[in-house]
């Protein structure tokens, strides 16, 4: 793998470091102890296209690889995790499976608009009884004549709250297993669709985590996303990019964190020098360098993979599993070495240890991951 980036992908890591400073960074802290959405910030997102770095200019995305995308998500999740997730979910999550399954008419109704940014994805398949076993979808979509009625409660869901377009996971027939559930694309303003509880959480706490409720949802056939009895298949196949993302995400926030760390190990004064002078501290920092930098290869190797349409699934699942167990690691530690300040709201490493830990967690655990790797090292 050549991991000397393109001029473009250069340039994006540059365009989105510049937003980041100047718009993402002095909010983070705010967003977080307001636990509120940075609407203001997606919108600007929208204008830089970063809602759809990935998805083809033909589309409205900003045509971008892969990588350049990870490289997005990373830049953003340096100064706030919360940021970094809204813009993974959205883009792997809802535009993807859309640009990749979807017809040709659900692709200019409902990809251009998220890809522009001027609509906001979110992907329901988690339920209360199908988290690791996303299998037993116990939401229903049953054929009437021309639609299909929705009936179900999906839970956990990113930007559920502040989505226009959802993919949703639906049994269509249960006598089948994972073979018959079906994938749809359903719009917010639909009669019968409306947001349950809003999660207050540990970290991330501007993302929107909800419940979304659909009670007699009545959907038009064409609405239907890929083959019907395909739906656990898509679901798996776009989760093996949203692991790229997620990994992308724990990468940016371990990185966020040494570089805090870094800053504060070269002014904080201790025993009459600074404490970076300590030879405890430069080991401690040189295994966190080296960690993130492992992080990082296997982030970009995911993303290079996808993007030359290689097998993927199970080097997204390292990228993730790695990178978001170094997260929780490296954060941990950095809270650490910035001694009792590291434990209050002043310094920002607090929350990047509260927002490293759910990168464990969505997506697939770091179990499911395990679960993924060995199944390919098996077979
Ligand atoms: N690509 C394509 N097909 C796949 C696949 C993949 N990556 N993984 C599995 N499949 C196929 C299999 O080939 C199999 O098909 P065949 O029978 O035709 O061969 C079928 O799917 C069933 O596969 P398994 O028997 O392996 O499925 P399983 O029920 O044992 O589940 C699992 C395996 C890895 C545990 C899977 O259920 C899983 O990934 N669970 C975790 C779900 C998850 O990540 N949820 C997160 C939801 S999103 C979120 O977090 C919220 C948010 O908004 C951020």
């Amino acid at each position: 793998m050549n991991f000397n980036l393109s001029k473009q992908q250069e340039m994006v890591r540059k365009v989105v470091r510049e937003f980041v400073e100047k718009e993402v960074r002095p909010i983070a802290a705010e967003v977080d102890e307001t636990e509120r959405f940075p609407k203001e910030n997606v919108e600007k997102m929208a204008r830089y296209k970063m809602l759809g770095v990935s998805i083809p200019k033909a589309y409205g995305g900003a045509g971008g690889d892969d990588l350049s995308y990870a490289i997005t998500v990373e830049e953003l999740s340096k100064a706030c995790g919360t940021t970094g997730v809204i813009c993974s979910a959205h883009t792997s999550l809802a535009c993807w499976p859309i640009y990749k399954f979807g017809t040709e008419d659900q692709k200019q109704k409902y990809l251009v608009p998220l890809a522009k940014g001027e609509k906001l994805g979110a992907f329901g398949l988690t339920e209360a009884n199908a988290g690791t076993d996303a299998g037993s979808q116990q939401t229903t979509a049953v054929l009437d004549g021309e639609d299909y009625i929705i009936n179900g409660t999906k839970i956990f869901i990113t930007n559920g709250n502040q989505a226009d377009i959802y993919v949703i996971f639906a049994m269509t027939d249960k006598s089948k297993g994972v073979k018959g559930i079906s994938t749809f694309i359903i719009e917010r303003n639909t009669p019968g669709f409306s947001i349950g509880k809003v999660e207050k959480k540990m970290g991330i706490k501007g993302s929107a985590t909800t419940e979304l409720v659909f009670e007699n949802v009545r959907i038009p056939k064409e609405n239907l996303l890929g083959k019907i009895g395909e739906g656990f298949k898509i679901a798996m196949q776009t989760l093996d990019g949203g692991r790229i993302g997620i990994a992308a995400q724990a990468l940016g926030i371990a990185q966020g964190a040494i570089d805090e760390t870094a800053r504060y190990l070269k002014e904080r004064q201790q025993f009459g020098r600074p404490i970076g002078q300590f030879q405890a501290l430069q080991f401690n920092i040189a295994d966190m360098v080296t960690k993130v930098e492992a992080a990082r290869l296997l982030v970009y190797q995911a993303a290079s993979a996808k993007a030359e349409g290689k097998k993927y699934s199970h080097l997204a699942a390292m990228a993730k599993l790695y990178a978001s167990e170094t997260a929780m690691e490296v954060t941990t530690k950095a809270v650490q070495m910035h001694g009792g300040y590291g434990y209050t709201k002043d310094y920002p490493v607090e929350r990047m240890m509260r927002d490293a830990k759910i990168t464990e967690i969505y997506e697939g655990t770091s179990e499911v991951q395990r679960m993924v790797i060995a199944a390919n090292a098996l077979k």
